[in-house]
């Protein structure tokens, strides 16, 4: 896995949003992994930027995120079909037809995981996966485990996760406690794995990906695997190596 090593928030952001960039400009019918979470807000801030500023086109580009609560409608604020549009799709030219997020309102986990890996087969590979990090070290919503999950499933998510999205909802009781996610064993399917990392608090857990072993009791350890995978990280996310 190769570590780039920004300054602080803003340089990850550009420096992720970079890479991005010119994955974009480089096939222009790009098939991007998105994630949500607090840190790639600042990353889809700059490239609504350069989009603004002409220098992105967005129109053939097609997109899957990784996961989506179960049980929230899409009009709610907390899902993340309304935090993909808020924070990018209704600020660039993506035609919302190409952009895919599992659908947290089908209530057997079969048929959603079974739907959720038939679109992803369609799109035909991901040329980009974006990730954040769990301060577990998942990566989507796959939760450390025993094993490596392969297709999309449905994730119980752990206390340390709850607690960590508790600060979105206004209690912790409203935290969803399932959610659908891609499985690693398509995470891994990607050409190129981008993950961004910032603060303090995610300096532990990249000090157990990068120095301990691959576990899926880590998930994330697992892009160590990876052909092409990259942390894009600032100085307090990466200040315990
Ligand atoms: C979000 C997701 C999660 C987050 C992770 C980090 O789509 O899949 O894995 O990326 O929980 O979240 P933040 O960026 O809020 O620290």
């Amino acid at each position: 896995m190769k570590i780039i090593a920004a300054k602080d928030y803003n340089d990850m952001s550009r420096k992720a949003a970079n890479i991005i960039s010119a994955q974009v400009i480089l096939k222009p019918d790009s098939v991007l992994g998105l994630a949500t979470g607090s840190t790639p807000i600042g990353a889809y801030k700059q490239l609504i930027e350069w989009y603004e500023k002409g220098d992105l086109d967005f129109s053939q580009v097609r997109t899957v995120n990784p996961d989506e609560y179960k049980g929230l409608t899409r009009d709610n604020d907390q899902s993340y079909y309304y935090f993909m549009r808020q924070n990018l799709f209704n600020h660039i030219n993506i035609d919302l037809a190409n952009t895919n997020i599992p659908d947290g309102m089908i209530e057997d986990p079969q048929e959603a995981c079974k739907a959720y890996d038939e679109v992803i087969k369609s799109l035909g590979g991901i040329d980009l996966q974006l990730l954040g990090l769990g301060n577990n070290g998942h990566i989507g919503f796959n939760e450390p485990d025993e094993i490596f999950t392969q297709g999309t499933n449905c994730a119980v998510l752990t206390e340390s996760t709850i607690q960590a999205n508790s600060r979105f909802f206004a209690t912790i009781d409203e935290v969803p406690k399932l959610a659908y996610t891609m499985g690693i064993g398509q995470i891994m399917s990607a050409e190129r794995v981008l993950v961004v990392a910032s603060g303090r608090a995610k300096a532990p857990i990249i000090k157990e990906i990068v120095e301990g072993p691959v576990t899926p009791r880590v998930p994330a350890s697992i892009l160590k695997f990876h052909k092409n995978a990259i942390l894009v990280a600032d100085e307090e996310a990466l200040s315990l190596l």
